[in-house]
């Protein structure tokens, strides 16, 4: 896996001992999870050993816990992932955007599988690593895991979103989970001129990498500078979109047309980014119909409005339905128009700024902030 990582540039010359170190599996739980069509199915390493061992050292996460580890049952909604060891090229690439230094002090956020708190601590020093795990046994399973494996880091039980006051000032923070509201926490417990990597992510996009700089004054600045898919943060969770739940009543909802192509809009990694920052509890779920047809439903599961647009291969207008106080496609396409209209600015163009009352997002410049209705 190392090799790989390296052969395809991913993995920086500075982190390959530790990945050669490391072996993935000693942190993988017996039991993982895969997809099999829509649904997660467990994997036990008793039953398929080959298996489970390819699993580990595959270039994808591996589910280690569904349903914060109490499986929903036959006939419930599907289960949802609550814990995962990260893909290794995504791993491999946040440490390189860390840029942690051996002697610097990290916090993790999100310990999982403690695969990469190992990492930190191979390379930085078990005693500079600090873990924090909201779910206890998963927390447990980790600190065990680490401990087993060499690696005395610190792995505390409680909620990431708080940071973990006894070992600030960090040099480093490392958010293994996605927010949509940086904690403010992370930045006071990071010495000035350290940094804080965060998985961002709104409710239509998930997600963007930002790396953000300390400053003296007690804010920080950050750009993306990726792009990752997280869970998210516990408490930031929201709701789920259910076409079960939210779908109805549908012979009496607005009926109109657009030529926007979907993909351009939901596709497309820059434009589907702008248009989260400006539609927000926007969620998107796409069911195929065979035939490269498909549609894409967009849910706010809070308000219960949502929109359905039909896509044919052969059309060059789509049939739009929406339902609710919200017209969602209309704030979709308008948003789309937004950032068409600003020239279609790539994500690297965006960036945030956190302050102890206020965090807003800006193009290019703090001093140009965009307004984000509804957030
Ligand atoms: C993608 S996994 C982390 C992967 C991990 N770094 C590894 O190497 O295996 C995200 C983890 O964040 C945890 N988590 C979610 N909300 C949290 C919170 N508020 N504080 C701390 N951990 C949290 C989840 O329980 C889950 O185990």
């Amino acid at each position: 896996m190392a090799e790989e990582l390296t052969d395809s540039d991913v993995l920086v010359p500075s982190w390959r001992e530790a990945f050669s170190a490391v072996p993935r599996h000693r942190f993988i739980p017996d039991t993982v999870w895969v997809e099999d069509g829509d649904h997660l199915v467990p994997v036990h390493r008793k039953d398929d050993e080959t298996r489970w061992v390819d699993l580990c050292y595959a270039n994808d996460s591996v589910v280690a816990q569904v349903d914060d580890g109490v499986p929903a049952g036959p006939g419930q909604a599907g289960h949802e992932i609550t814990s995962s060891a990260s893909r290794p090229d995504v791993v491999a690439r946040m440490l390189a955007a860390l840029m942690a230094e051996p002697g610097m002090s990290v916090l993790e956020v999100g310990t999982g599988t403690g695969w990469n708190a190992a990492l930190l601590a191979e390379r930085l020093g078990s005693a500079q690593v600090t873990s924090v795990e909201v779910d206890p046994a998963v927390a447990d399973r980790a600190r065990r895991t680490l401990r087993e494996a060499g690696y005395e880091v610190t792995v505390a039980t409680g909620d990431g979103a708080l940071g973990y006051p006894p070992h600030a000032p960090f040099d480093r923070v490392i958010a293994t989970v996605a927010v949509d509201r940086v904690p403010y926490a992370w930045v006071e417990q990071t010495r000035p001129g350290g940094r804080v990597l965060v998985p961002w992510t709104t409710d239509f996009h998930n997600g963007a990498l930002v790396s953000f700089v300390v400053a003296r004054d007690g804010t920080m600045q950050g750009r993306i500078v990726g792009n990752v898919a997280f869970m998210r943060l516990r408490s930031q969770r929201g709701k789920r979109a259910s076409l079960d739940r939210h779908v109805h009543d549908a012979a009496a909802a607005r009926r109109s047309s657009t030529d926007l192509h979907p993909y351009d809009a939901f596709g497309e990694y820059d434009a589907s980014l702008a248009i989260g920052l400006r539609v927000p509890h926007c969620k998107l779920i796409v069911t195929g119909h065979g035939g490269g047809a498909y549609t894409a439903w967009l849910i706010d599961p809070w308000s219960g409005s949502w929109a359905g647009l039909d896509y044919r291969p052969d059309a060059d207008r789509y049939v739009v339905r929406q339902s609710g106080e919200r017209d969602l496609w209309q704030e979709v396409h308008d948003a789309y128009q937004w950032w068409d209209g600003l020239g279609r600015p790539t994500a690297d163009r965006w960036g945030l700024t956190v302050a102890p009352d206020d965090q807003y997002v800006w193009l290019d410049a703090p001093d140009n902030p965009i307004d984000r209705p509804g957030t």
